[in-house]
């Protein structure tokens, strides 16, 4: 869209700040700087090692993140979306099964079950925090039902007692997507430790993110884990002997190394997007409707996430403020072209659809300013106040 054509119905409030550098959904760099330095020895170490595929330093990430989630086992993996598969595939989940999934989350939490041969069963969002909702869950269950994915979207955890209460009786294998949940707690307990297995994704973006793709999956299973080692390298056991049909799914060493460096800042990050979603929640008005936070599940804040009826006009209006937005997620799961119709099973969504239709995620990030916080939320004040004129004049 135009920006001059959002901008000719904005207020000119504070042209001195307007002028102002922008301010960014996710800084990478300000994150990165402070430790460039142990990031270049971490490189140099693996290069003088020249042990660049599995080895010491995936084995110590893996250790060192498996004890940061309170589990027994960590599987270095290449991606979140290799994670999910294989969890899907060391439980023999495949063609002929099902597998119930949020239709509000990254395509990539269903995409994996269509990976291993299994049909997603989309159910809907709860209204007010966009997790899976478990009543629709239940009511998504059927005969051919093996397995649940529970995604801990935006930072904050499912309700895992509920879920975990209605997979018993099916004898369902309930997984995790934690992809934007390192660190998160329920009722005390890590994300990642609360069903058979969770996946993590390793995008530079995430809480702990690499400088690349990478992935792991957590859990409390010695046997799913052993099973998930062979199948992320090749199917084999030991070295040349191949005892299953696996994959090149490994953790490069080069991330392992990397996140070893950053895993030890995870906590202070985490807290810094803890305070900035306080302040932000103190600033903006009450027409930007903030995600719920549950106290058995207080979030992280991967994404601040707030619906508005006029989302892109808002976000058209932050734009001509020099702040970016973005959008997490639209469409919903399967309104994407890339499904056909024999590919998926759903219902009614209505809020799924809703959230896909209003969700703006505001800037999120540890290195966030004050004075940025504030800069997003005068802005937000000027565009809610020319929201309903805003729908009708700006298309995005
Ligand atoms: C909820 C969710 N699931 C799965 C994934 C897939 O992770 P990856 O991009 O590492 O494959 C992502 C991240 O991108 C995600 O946000």
């Amino acid at each position: 869209m135009e920006l001059a054509t959002a901008a000719a119905w904005v207020e000119p409030v504070d042209l001195n700040r307007r002028q102002q550098l922008p301010v960014r959904l996710v800084a990478l760099e300000r994150q990165h700087a402070p430790i460039e330095h142990k990031l270049h020895g971490a490189f140099v170490r693996l290069l003088r090692s020249s042990a660049f595929t599995l080895g010491v330093e995936v084995e110590r990430f893996e250790e060192e993140f498996a004890a940061y989630c309170e589990v027994g086992h960590c599987v270095g993996v290449a991606s979140g979306t290799a994670a999910l598969g294989l969890i899907l595939e060391a439980h023999g989940i495949g063609p002929g099964d099902e597998v119930i999934v949020p239709a509000h989350t990254f395509i990539a939490s269903a995409l994996a079950v269509a990976h291993v041969g299994a049909k997603p069963v989309l159910c809907d969002v709860d209204e007010g925090t966009g997790l899976i909702d478990p009543d629709a869950a239940r009511a998504a269950v059927g005969p051919r039902t093996a397995a649940i994915i529970a995604v801990h979207l935006y930072g904050q955890a499912c309700d895992m007692d509920a879920i975990n209460e209605l997979a018993r009786p099916h004898g369902l294998a309930v997984v995790e997507d934690a992809a934007q949940a390192h660190g998160a707690c329920y009722q005390g307990r890590r994300v990642g430790s609360l069903g058979a297995a969770a996946a993590f994704s390793f995008y530079p973006s995430k809480n702990l993110g690499a400088l690349g793709d990478g992935g792991a999956v957590c859990t409390n299973d010695e046997v799913l884990a052993g099973r998930l080692r062979r199948l992320r390298n090749l199917g084999q056991r030991t070295k040349g002997e191949h005892v299953e049909l696996g994959y090149n799914e490994r953790l490069d060493a080069l991330q392992a190394a990397l996140l070893r460096v950053k895993l030890p800042h995870l906590d202070d990050w985490n807290d810094a997007r803890r305070a900035h979603a306080a302040r932000f929640r103190t600033l903006l008005p009450s027409e930007a409707r903030i995600v719920e936070e549950r106290p058995e599940s207080p979030s992280i804040h991967h994404l601040f996430p707030v619906r508005f009826q006029h989302r892109d006009a808002v976000a058209a209006v932050l734009r001509t403020h020099g702040i970016e937005t973005g959008v997490h997620y639209t469409p919903a799961v399967h309104q994407h072209r890339a499904w056909r119709a024999d590919q998926l099973l759903c219902g009614e969504l209505p809020n799924a659809e809703a959230w896909a239709a209003e969700e703006l995620s505001l800037p999120m990030h540890p290195g966030l300013l004050a004075e940025e916080i504030e800069r997003v939320a005068e802005a937000v004040d000027a565009a809610v106040a020319h929201g309903v004129h805003a729908s009708e004049t700006v298309s995005c």
